[in-house]
């Protein structure tokens, strides 16, 4: 199967940002392991800070991957456009977060991914991604 992980704004400072939050491994550390435990999975990586630039991901992978595992960081919270793409494309997407949005600020309760995921995985740590990557075994 051929799985995107696509990971919004700030996220390309996994393990120097906010470390108690977020851990202290980069994701490219975590990507490296993930791939080797799923050797069976084509998995691909994408990161950006820019909202376009994840819409456009979207559309490429959109009708011909067979799934999409998206952080959308705190686009998730405020972008329109990106629940839009997700509406608009066949690939299923599943929603992960590091953390328990549910515990944390209100403005991060709000989800304008969740409406058209497939599902949502949140608090985990990186083993979110994980369990999403599962979801579409
Ligand atoms: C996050 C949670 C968001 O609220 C935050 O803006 C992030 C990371 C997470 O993985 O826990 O950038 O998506």
């Amino acid at each position: 199967k051929k799985i995107l992980i696509l990971n919004g704004p700030n996220l390309n400072l996994l393990g120097r940002r906010e470390p108690t939050i977020y851990g202290s491994l980069t994701f490219e550390e975590f990507f490296e392991s993930l791939k080797k435990k799923y050797a069976d999975t084509d998995l691909v990586y994408f990161q950006s800070n820019i909202e376009g630039e994840l819409i456009d991901k979207l559309h490429e992978v959109g009708f011909n991957f067979d799934g999409v595992i998206l952080n959308a960081g705190a686009y998730t919270h405020t972008s329109v456009a990106i629940g839009d793409a997700i509406k608009g494309i066949e690939t299923p997407v599943v929603e992960v977060h590091i953390s328990n949005v549910h515990s944390r600020e209100d403005f991060r309760h709000t989800s304008y991914i969740a409406p058209n995921a497939k599902g949502v995985i949140a608090g985990f740590g990186l083993q979110s991604y994980e369990l999403a990557l599962e979801s579409f075994r």
